[in-house]
């Protein structure tokens, strides 16, 4: 029946006497050709020892786990979660408004001590907070949107129009853009929505800035840092590196208030945990319980996820700095070596997100072959999941990460270095896109 029933949607259909599915197919089709042919994309990962992964007969190092400081494989959480299964089963079905067990109530007290704002919310992702959470914050106002937000965000934002909102948006690092925006728009809910450390370049905002303009505008300022959360945080003098220390994410890391500030984030990166969460006044956080249909109606997090999200704040309470300070040593050995080769990143931070752009965007397949031979396994960044200019490829250091893994890294990417296969820092570059 299932069959019968694809192949006549595959079919023609009435109105264009083409297939349906080619509609579809041709808006991303170099995408669709990598991941139909290409041993990187879409792959089957048979096997793990450490940060070692095997595809198929391969084994390659993995720079593509956003696992920042290795909790997916530290003994003491993993060690943890038994205990919490034995108490609690594997699932408990209720949504959260039918019932929550208490681990929600101890990760949301102990996640407010950690960011430091008056409450929290979690939910089982971030994709669930932004299609629930901007919808509700917007009303029929005006969003005020960065142009490069992740993809999530602005699904969240269309979610919004459809109920009314409008949405403008400003040009990336640009907050004198956004005050020129805010300026000129005098809706009554005002709410400004961007990333805070960026998924592909790892840098993050100029925060303060965007706060001042947000605020003299007395607009809302709501910003996911779905990356920076674990690994940047409050500044002190014995900081191991300039990530800070705690892990406490963006608005801490630059000394903000969370005045006229949402913080959303989640444990699915450095927590290694499927969870999310919603940093806001406990007014929001009353209303988002009514009126955010993930928390009324969605299944929730497995109790191993909320195990892994209550060892890990232990594990970060006694380790973390530590961590961090690995991963940041890795993260400064890749950025040297792209130093001394002349090799173009956007990384301008030091976090451990590092893209490398391609000199011609269409050697993408080939680029990719070769790190996979060499045993590098990456995130391949093609078009149109990044404008054609920015196309290339992503490395993400965690602290699981060996010295001889990110050697056997270094020594590729001085490789495709010398094959001129990657843009040069120095000599002037067509792309730096907004
Ligand atoms: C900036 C950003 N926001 C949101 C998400 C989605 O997070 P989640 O898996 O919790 O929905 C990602 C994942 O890649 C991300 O990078």
């Amino acid at each position: 029946m299932i069959r019968r029933m694809s192949s006549a949607l595959l079919t023609t259909s009435p109105r264009s006497g083409g297939r349906w599915i080619d509609h579809w197919l041709d808006g991303v089709r170099d995408l669709e050709n990598l991941r139909a042919g290409h041993p990187m994309m879409d792959a089957v990962i048979e096997e793990i020892d450490g940060r070692m992964i095997r595809v198929g007969e391969h084994w390659l190092a993995d720079f593509a786990s956003c696992n920042y400081l290795g909790f997916d494989l530290d003994r003491e959480i993993i060690e943890s979660v038994p205990a919490y299964l034995d108490a609690w089963g594997t699932h408990p079905s209720w949504s959260r408004l039918l019932g929550s067990p208490v681990l929600y109530e101890q990760i949301e007290s102990r996640l407010t001590e950690l960011l430091g704002c008056e409450d929290s919310l979690v939910l089982p992702t971030i994709t669930h907070i932004h299609a629930s959470v901007i919808p509700v914050l917007a009303a029929s106002g005006t969003i005020f949107l960065d142009a490069r937000a992740h993809k999530t965000i602005y699904d969240g934002c269309q979610v919004a129009r459809s109920r009314g909102a409008a949405v403008r948006r400003f040009r990336f690092e640009d907050p004198a853009h956004l005050d020129e925006l805010l300026a000129a728009d005098h809706d009554r809910v005002r709410l400004v929505c961007m990333d805070g450390v960026n998924s592909m370049t790892g840098n993050p905002p100029d925060l303060r800035a965007f706060a001042e303009v947000t605020r003299r505008h007395g607009a809302l300022l709501y910003v996911d840092d779905a990356h920076g959360f674990g690994l940047i945080g409050e500044r002190s003098p014995s900081e191991p590196c300039a990530y800070g220390s705690r892990g406490n994410s963006i608005v801490r890391h630059f000394g903000e208030s969370y005045e006229d500030i949402v913080l959303v984030a989640g444990f699915s990166k450095a927590y290694s945990s499927l969870l999310a969460f919603i940093a806001c006044p406990t007014e929001i956080k009353n209303l988002l319980k009514v009126a955010a249909p993930p928390y009324l109606y969605s299944g929730p997090s497995p109790v191993a996820s909320l195990a892994t999200v209550l060892s890990g704040f232990d594990v970060n309470d006694k380790r973390g700095d530590e961590l961090r300070g690995v991963v940041h040593g890795h993260t400064v050995r890749v950025l040297e070596a792209l130093k001394t080769l002349d090799v173009h990143t956007p990384n301008r931070s030091e976090l451990p997100i590092i893209e490398i752009p391609l000199r011609d965007h269409e050697r993408i397949g080939a680029v990719g072959e070769l790190l996979f031979e060499r045993g590098v396994y990456v995130t391949l960044a093609a078009y149109p999941l990044v404008p054609k200019a920015a196309v290339g490829f992503r490395v993400q250091l965690t602290a699981a990460n060996t010295d001889t893994e990110v050697d056997t890294l270094i020594a590729t990417v001085t490789e495709l270095a010398e094959q001129g296969e990657l843009q040069s820092a120095t000599a002037p570059r067509t792309a730096e896109v907004k």
